[in-house]
Order: C-alpha cells, then structure tokens, then sequence
C-alpha cells in the first residue's frame, strides 16, 4: 500500500489522484502496483463505470521517479501499468494542470476525454533522458498529433502547452477553472452511457490491439536496453546532482544505414 496515489469510488467513478506533490507526483514503483491493482479491480466491479485521473499540488505528473530509474528491473512496475491502462476496458478521463512530463503524458494517450488547465504543460524527454518513448507513444502520438510536432516532442523534447495541445489534438478541452469538477462530470456522463455499446464505441476507435501490443513490446526491449546504458546514467545523475548532463559522442554502429 501507498499513500501517494489516492483512491476512491464515487458516483460511478473510480478517482486516482497522483498524491506525492513534494515530488510533483513522479512516480514509483508502489505507486504504479497501487495503479495497477486499482484499474485490475476496477474491470470486475460493476458499480464502477469509469475511472478519473487527476493530480494533488501543483501539477500532475514528473513522469518516473529518476531515483527508481537507477535500481535493477526499476521500469518493470511501470511496464506492468502500461499494459494495463493500454488494456483497460472502460472509460478514462484524466485532469491534466500544470506539468505532465514522461508518462504523465503517455499514459493520457489511452485516456478518453483529456481535460487540462490553461498552465499544463506536456513533454515527452525521453532521448534527452538517453531513453525512447514508451506506452506506444511512438506509435500513437505521430497518430495523435501527427509525425512533425510528434518528432519536436519525442526527439527533441519540445513541450506543448496547453491550448498547443488542444489544437493538436492530445487534449479534448483547455478548462478554464474548476478543472476536476468538469473532468469529473464528464467521467459521470459516460458512466451513465450503455456500457455494452461504449466499450464497443472504444473498441473500435481504438482499432487493432495487437499493434499496440506489438509496439509495447518493441518499446520495452529498446527501453530496457537504454536503461542500464551510459547514456541514461548520465542523464540521470545529472538531474539529482541539478547539473547539465554530457554524452560522449560514438560510432553508432549498425544504425541508419
Ligand atoms: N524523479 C525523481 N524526483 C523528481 C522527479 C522525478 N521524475 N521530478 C521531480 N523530482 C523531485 C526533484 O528532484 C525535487 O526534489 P528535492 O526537493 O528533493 O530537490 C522535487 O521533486 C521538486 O522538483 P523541482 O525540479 O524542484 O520542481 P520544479 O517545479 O522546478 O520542476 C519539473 C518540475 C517536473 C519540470 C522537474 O522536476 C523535472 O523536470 N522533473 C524531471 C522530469 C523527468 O525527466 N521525468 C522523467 C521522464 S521519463
């Protein structure tokens, strides 16, 4: 159990609140296992329709928790979410306020409705980390946003703001006020839908399931590789002693051609 992601079901809703603000919610492996478990119970429970993610303090997610990053198997509970947000069979609404780095943006592209507040801010630094994208976002944000402004975000590590996001497409609607109150009323009016005929809406908006799990899994091998590269050591331990990272430039053999 952790206190760093909030749980509760009300009115049809399950809500997930990221609750570790001193550290702009980034999460941890417990917290992705808390996420996980939740979403797994949420599936089998008939009173819950749809389920809220939101954020507590001044934004709504530091992507994973760097320290995590730097321990042996430390992207597996990440994986495991991913899997199952990627899965999940019904609704999901996330209200989005302030910045939403790494998988706080990824995980929204398996969301259905993303609110945000005018201040969000959403970036995807993986390379800049010495890491690729995960949660299919390789596959799904140039689907999303298109390949031009998916390449600023996922190479470059380019954010977007809030009503950028909007227009491009990653964001339902910028809310001006009483952010989690429309996310939420929002979530309610699709926990009110036929739920046999939304789930089969979603499917077949989402189409091919398989290419996403192919994805994911051609994302995690290349993502675990980077992990315990030099590139991402440096990138790390560059941002927990709050210094600029430097990388060696190398031969990269095999690639490109
Ligand atoms: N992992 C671990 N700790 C993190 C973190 C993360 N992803 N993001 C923030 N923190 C910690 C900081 O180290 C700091 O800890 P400290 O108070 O003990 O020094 C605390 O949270 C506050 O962060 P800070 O950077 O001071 O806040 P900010 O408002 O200036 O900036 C961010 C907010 C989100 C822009 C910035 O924290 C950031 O860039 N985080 C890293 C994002 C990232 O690269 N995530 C991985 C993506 S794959």
């Amino acid at each position: 159990m952790t206190e760093d992601i909030q749980q509760r079901v009300a009115d049809d809703i399950l809500e997930l609140t990221l609750a570790r603000p001193a550290k702009k919610n980034a999460l941890t492996a417990a917290m992705y296992e808390a996420m996980t478990r939740a979403l797994a119970a949420a599936g089998d429970d008939d009173s819950v329709g749809a389920v809220l993610f939101s954020g507590e303090g001044d934004g709504f997610c530091a992507g994973n928790d760097i320290n995590d990053f730097l321990k042996p198997g430390g992207a597996e509970a990440a994986m495991r979410f991913i899997r199952a947000i990627s899965r999940f069979a019904k609704p999901m609404v996330a209200a989005v306020h302030g910045q939403a780095v790494g998988v706080g943006t990824t995980m929204l592209l398996h969301c259905d409705l993303v609110y945000a507040s005018p201040d969000a801010r959403f970036s995807t630094p993986f390379a800049k980390l010495g890491l690729v994208p995960e949660a299919a976002s390789s596959l799904l944000l140039p689907q999303r946003i298109g390949m031009a402004r998916a390449s600023a975000m996922l190479l470059l590590g380019e954010p977007l703001g809030a009503r950028e996001a909007e227009a491009a497409g990653l964001v339902t609607a910028v809310v001006d006020g009483a952010l989690h109150d429309h996310a939420r009323e929002k979530a309610r009016a699709l926990a009110a839908m036929p739920p046999r005929a939304l789930a089969a809406s979603r499917a077949l908006m989402r189409g091919d399931g398989q290419a996403i799990a192919q994805r994911l899994d051609a994302e995690e091998a290349t993502f675990a590789d980077a992990l315990v590269g030099a590139e991402a050591k440096e990138a790390f331990t560059a941002f927990l002693e709050k210094r600029a990272p430097v990388f060696a430039r190398a031969p990269l053999s095999g690639q490109g051609t």
